[in-house]
């Protein structure tokens, strides 16, 4: 079973399985071909996170996120202008996909890579048909792709976005994926690749070198193990804040015992309360442990979430000074994969913004991420997605920023294979994710309920509650509002990519907020 946030992807995750690949061929072979048909997120400019549970049940994660370049320095962004690390060639940090998806079939492959990668490249060269989604994704961020020339001959052919129903091809991003298949990561950090990336920041002002490629490495490290109710959850560890953050949130909630029921004012506060403590955590404590001390040992105690819990009352714990919650692209983009012999992979993926940089490599025909937006830029104000971040997550030359990313396997209580999650979604990601898998687990939804069910998310600044519009009942918000929460009332979020096991087998669900599509046999 595999689902992807485009079908087409993962059709091709699904030839791998019955091509005798296991789930780390099928989830390589999918990264690549994300790349080709899901250009707003799917990426080899961009970086990721996997994590890998085979079926002899170790659990291991790939960090693959950018890294600064070394020429980047702590407040290279306050003279830059306000939009340098959001858009252009000064926003993007040193690709780490190509590592880490090489890397992954390195260690756990079973096809030849060539076979893994073939399907990208055909997708690539002999096009694939535009739907609406892509067609309207592109549309919506085509402000930004006009500026770049690489990004306009791509994405804009007769200036315009390829219209729906009609055959798009990228013929330079095949001979990239080529140059990949062929050379494996030296193909894409060496050579004419690696050249035509220095030409790019060269053209518009950036900072990543020939050095700096040749240095990227993937690192594989544990997972960040979470107990909860009798089930255990495998999240990513730092440099992804996400499974510190969202096991703080699951070690307050169960020491709260039964939970109140789904959608009640009483649940929400709790919740609120609970992500609005582990949000402040994180954006003081974490960061790459290359640079920087994860207390993770003690902020994932149960003694520490009893603490936090006995904080707690019926009111919010601050006053809430309202503000519109930010905006914020839909770069990232995640998927799950189980196979008939059990191994598992849950894999997050990003450009960060939509489109990332919007800068395409001119003759590689791929987009660079604008991940540097990911630090704390300008320490102690907001980014993108309103985060406040501290000196934790200060730019420093060959440093990951900090990531939301929060890729999860869940066993049950016997240990068993129960859930592949993730999503992207910016920081509510890691909220997210906690909801499908407290939905499945406290209320006992179905995993299709448990992803449509709406969603609410605090990440303690701006110090609101934001709730998906039309997803609670007018009481409650106004109970939540008694309680002294702001409510900032906002569209839908996220596209949820998840596998549960059920009595009849593995059950694919993908997001119906978005234009994601599972395929499975
Ligand atoms: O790594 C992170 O946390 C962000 N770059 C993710 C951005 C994101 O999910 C945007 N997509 N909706």
């Amino acid at each position: 079973m595999v689902v992807s946030g485009s079908p087409t992807a993962s059709q091709v995750g699904r030839e791998i399985l019955q091509r005798g690949g296991n789930a780390v061929d099928a989830a390589v072979a999918v990264g690549f071909a994300l790349a080709v048909v899901h250009p707003e997120a799917g990426n080899i400019g961009g970086g990721g996170f996997m994590v890998v549970r085979p079926r002899d049940g170790r659990v291991e994660t790939l960090d693959y996120r950018e890294t600064a370049p070394a020429r980047a320095t702590r407040d290279m962004y306050r003279s830059a202008g306000p939009d340098a690390s959001v858009t252009g060639h000064l926003s993007a940090g040193v690709p780490g996909a190509v590592a880490g998806l090489t890397e992954a079939h390195r260690r756990y492959g079973r096809l030849p890579f060539a076979a893994v990668i073939q399907p990208a490249i055909r997708l690539a060269t002999e096009g694939f048909v535009i739907d609406d989604y892509r067609n309207l994704s592109i549309a919506d961020d085509s402000a930004r792709l006009v500026l770049f020339p690489g990004s306009r001959a791509t994405f804009l052919p007769a200036d315009r976005p390829p219209a729906p129903g009609t055959t798009f091809r990228q013929p330079e991003l095949g001979a990239t994926l080529e140059a990949i298949r062929d050379s494996g990561a030296a193909g894409f950090y060496q050579g004419w690749v690696a050249d035509l990336i220095v030409a790019e920041m060269k053209r518009g002002g950036g900072l990543i070198s020939s050095d700096d490629l040749e240095a990227y490495r993937a690192i594989w490290r544990d997972p960040i193990e979470i107990s909860y109710r009798g089930y255990t959850i495998y999240s990513m560890p730092p440099a992804s804040s996400g499974g510190v953050t969202m096991g703080e949130i699951f070690n307050v909630m169960e020491g709260f015992g039964a939970l109140p029921p789904f959608g009640s004012a009483a649940l929400m506060h709790w919740e609120a309360e609970a992500m609005r403590r582990a949000f402040t955590d994180r954006n003081t404590y974490l960061g790459d442990p290359a640079f920087v001390r994860n207390p993770t040992d003690r902020l994932l105690s149960k003694q520490y979430a009893s603490e936090l819990r006995g904080q707690i009352g019926s009111r919010a714990s601050a006053t809430p000074a309202f503000e519109p919650a930010p905006g914020g692209g839909a770069s990232t983009t995640h998927y799950s994969v189980i196979d008939s012999e059990g191994n598992a992979v849950s894999c997050t993926t990003t450009l960060n913004n939509s489109y990332g940089s919007a800068v395409t490599v001119t003759g590689a025909g791929f987009l660079l991420n604008d991940e540097m937006d990911d630090f704390a830029t300008s320490p102690g104000e907001p980014n993108m997605y309103g985060l406040v971040q501290g000196e934790a997550n200060a730019i420093a030359p060959g440093k990951r920023m900090l990531s939301a990313m929060t890729p999860s396997i869940v066993l049950d209580p016997k240990k068993q294979l129960h859930m592949v999650v993730g999503t992207p979604g910016g920081p509510k990601i890691i909220t997210m994710v906690y909801h499908v898998i407290s939905n499945v687990i406290d209320h006992h939804m179905p995993l299709a309920d448990a992803v449509v069910a709406p969603r609410m998310h605090h990440q303690a600044l701006p110090d609101s509650l934001q709730v998906e519009s039309d997803g609670f009942l007018p009481e409650t918000l106004d109970s939540l509002r008694q309680r002294g929460h702001g409510i900032s009332r906002r569209g839908n979020w996220g596209d949820v990519e998840g596998i549960i096991r059920t009595p009849t087998g593995w059950q694919g669900v993908s997001d119906p907020r978005r234009g994601g599509g599972g395929s499975g046999y």
